[in-house]
């Protein structure tokens, strides 16, 4: 049985208090089910809350399986960079960092150089990151094990693509790529529908956005996968 990836994105959302009650009937709603130990669950929440997510989760004691990630990484360590967060500070928080999502190549001009370099920082300082690529010609540096497919047409429209399709170019980007280990699908995947991506032969989880925001909706999708 392969070992899934269940990542959930909430992009700029949430205050902190909103986080905290997320977690609370998260871990509350985890805690019902069986097997999770197949499942790698990731949570990128917002740099404002990361911090106290961590406080959240070193609080409640008991093991959890929630694994924290950043939805970006910076490409420098540390210095003068006005406005960026350090990584080796960054480090403390997550084991996980999203990189490269069309979001930040649209909204931010993040070019395939940046992005690189950003990977080479996260792998410095031991964060693993997650590389969004749109199809699969998007670059991928070497060092890269996890790969995310997110076509920008599924994104937040309630257009997922085919399974059989996110499929076949899991399968080419890993035959491209030596490098990548798991490949993930990302675009408009809810409780409903994430089955269907989970069990195709290439794809090993999936990237959530929009429905990861409701701690229910992502305990279900969990569940499902
Ligand atoms: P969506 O977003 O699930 O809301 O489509 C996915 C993502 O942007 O990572």
């Amino acid at each position: 049985m392969k070992k899934l990836y269940i990542v959930g994105n909430w992009k700029s959302n949430k205050t902190t208090k909103e986080a905290q009650s997320w977690m609370a009937t998260f871990m509350q709603q985890l805690g019902q089910l069986t097997e999770i130990e197949e499942k790698t669950i990731i949570v990128c929440p917002p740099i404002t809350v990361l911090s106290n997510a961590v406080f959240f989760l070193q609080a409640v004691k008991v093991s959890t399986p929630i694994k924290l990630g950043s939805q970006d990484f910076p490409a420098n360590r540390q210095g003068a960079y006005t406005g960026e967060e350090p990584a080796d500070l960054l480090k403390e928080y997550v084991d996980f960092a999203l990189i490269g999502h069309s979001e930040r190549r649209k909204h931010f001009y993040e070019s395939d150089e940046l992005i690189e370099k950003k990977i080479l920082t996260a792998n410095e300082v031991s964060v693993l990151p997650i590389l969004c690529v749109q199809d699969a010609e998007t670059p991928i540096p070497a060092s890269v094990s996890i790969a995310a497919y997110e076509p920008i047409a599924a994104i937040g429209t309630g257009q997922p693509d085919t399974p059989a399709n996110a499929n076949a170019v899991a399968k080419t980007i890993k035959e491209k790529h030596n490098n990548i280990t798991h490949v993930l699908y990302g675009g408009s995947v809810t409780a409903g529908n994430v089955h269907d991506f989970t069990t195709q032969e290439f794809i090993d989880g999936v990237l959530v956005g929009g429905a990861s925001l409701d701690a229910d909706q992502f305990a279900l999708i969990v569940k499902n996968a």
